[in-house]
């Protein structure tokens, strides 16, 4: 098999279109039908030069040092899936996607903005569909494979929420050309706003967060500051917006100190103009009464004398469905508690290898941010002890690990950890006392457990 490339590097992501259904259906019939897929998909891949990186549940994630080679064995692969013999009354329809940027390894895994963007590119695409981005259309234009054609998509927000990407698919003679729009947020109503860095792991607690979603309609994301709260409940709105018919909306509350105003800021999230001589809230009220919506709701810890607005929206509405993130329990009626635990940081006494070090979430959490303002960083078998020892110090709280990755810029990890005293653990819980919101006094506890100010030029 071709060795995992680095350098300008194109992804490709498969996955199969509802292989839940298609498991129902098959029984133990569908272990061959997932067989026969992949050798379809290996097929391609090596007759185009492509390295298969992993296989995860349904889906195929493989690199090229090649965008032509990469469209090549991507369209080779829905021919081969198209002609190939299902058992009868089942077509097995996968949904394909490439992206073309840095090629950055931490063990055997690609870590970096350009892996996350390609995962979602795919999963913006129908079963049988090949969507392509901007990036890598440049590169193929001139060299597809004969009877494939770009067929421009304009531009999307992608289910990571950061900026819009321009996307194309491929027309393939022969094959179905006619999809649904593709599956992005601009399939639903929304303002969630655009995140500025790449969103790492908690596969777990998004599958038990939109488990709970489905059976409840309250539902509080609870959890020290900084543990991630908000950044889940963003994600979670992202992937799930194509539930709820009038989309998803998020109401910062940061700003809010009057309990008064909350009725107020969740209309203007919401586009819902105040009416004359009417109370706010029950002009609320009558715009959500018929609405499927999800609406989350950040920062409620400061403004617990308003859970009885929540109260009444859900009791108002049957369809809506509201995501609270606080820092404390609300106990409204209907409450549901979810909590958020922080990424769970590795355990220094047994790293293991630097591939299975690499596969934490703290740590993955670590290397991206470190990327970002360090290029050249990988975690090497010199660091790794370091890079553990910091993440577990710092309890897998992202917002700490994210303060300590920017200083490597300056300092390498072996470098930082002296410097990091002690556990961040009771400075942290402490959080919640500490006054107003902002990033600078959320950032207190960290800094303290630094030790001094060293972070604070980042
Ligand atoms: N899974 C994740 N992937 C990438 N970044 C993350 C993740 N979780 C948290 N972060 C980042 O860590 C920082 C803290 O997260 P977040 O703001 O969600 O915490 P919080 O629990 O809402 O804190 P607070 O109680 O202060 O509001 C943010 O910069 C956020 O983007
Ligand atoms: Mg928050």
């Amino acid at each position: 098999m071709a060795e995992l490339p680095t350098g300008t590097v194109t992804f490709l992501f498969t996955d199969i279109e509802g292989s839940t259904q298609l498991l129902r259906e098959l029984g133990d019939g569908y272990a061959s039908v997932w067989k026969q897929h992949q050798l379809i998909i290996r097929e391609a891949l090596a007759a185009a030069g492509g390295a298969e990186v992993g296989t995860e549940g349904d889906s195929f994630f493989a690199a090229f040092s090649s965008a032509p080679g990469a469209v090549r064995a991507a369209v080779a692969a829905q021919r081969g899936l198209a002609a190939h013999v299902w058992p009868p009354g089942h077509s097995v329809r996968v949904r394909m996607g490439l992206h073309t940027g840095d090629g950055v390894l931490s063990g055997s895994d690609y870590v970096g903005m350009d892996v996350h963007r390609a995962a979602r590119i795919a999963s913006a695409a129908h079963g049988g569909q090949l969507i392509v981005s901007e990036a890598t259309r440049a590169l193929i234009e001139h060299s597809l494979p004969a009877g494939a054609r770009l067929r421009d998509l304009g531009k999307h927000r992608l289910k990571d929420i950061l900026q819009p990407e321009h996307l194309y698919d491929l027309i393939i003679d022969g094959l179905p050309a006619e999809f649904p729009p593709p599956r992005t947020l601009e399939a639903r109503p929304n303002n969630l706003p655009l995140q500025l860095t790449s969103f790492v792991g908690r596969e777990d607690q998004i599958g038990e967060i939109r488990e709970l979603l489905s059976r409840v309609r309250l539902l509080t994301l609870t959890g020290p500051g900084g543990t991630g709260k908000t950044r889940l409940a963003l994600q979670v709105a992202a992937e799930t917006v194509r539930d709820y018919t009038d989309g998803a909306f998020f109401v910062d509350l940061s700003p809010v100190t009057d309990p008064g105003l909350v009725p107020a800021v969740i209309a203007r999230a919401l586009g819902v103009a105040e009416v004359a001589g009417v109370p706010i809230l029950e002009t609320l009220k009558a715009h959500l009464q018929h609405k499927e919506l999800l609406l989350v709701v950040d920062n409620f810890e400061q403004l617990v004398a308003a859970g009885g607005v929540v109260e009444e929206l859900v009791s108002t509405a049957p369809r809506l469905k509201v995501l609270i993130t606080s820092r404390v329990v609300l106990a409204l009626r209907g409450e549901h508690e979810y909590v958020v635990p922080p990424l769970e940081p590795p355990d220094p006494k047994s790293i293991g290898d630097i591939e299975t070090l690499s596969r934490s979430e703290a740590v993955r959490l670590f290397t991206e941010r470190a990327l970002a303002v360090q290029p050249r960083f990988r975690i090497t078998t010199d660091n790794a002890q370091a890079v553990a020892e910091i993440t577990a110090r710092l309890d897998g709280l992202p917002l700490a690990i994210e303060l300590a990755a920017t200083r490597v810029k300056v300092l390498t990890p072996q470098q930082m950890l002296p410097r990091l005293q002690g556990s961040l653990s009771l400075l942290a819980s402490s959080g919640r006392t500490l006054p107003g919101r902002h990033r600078q006094a959320r950032a207190e506890p960290v800094q303290a457990a630094f030790g001094f100010q060293w972070w604070l030029d980042a």
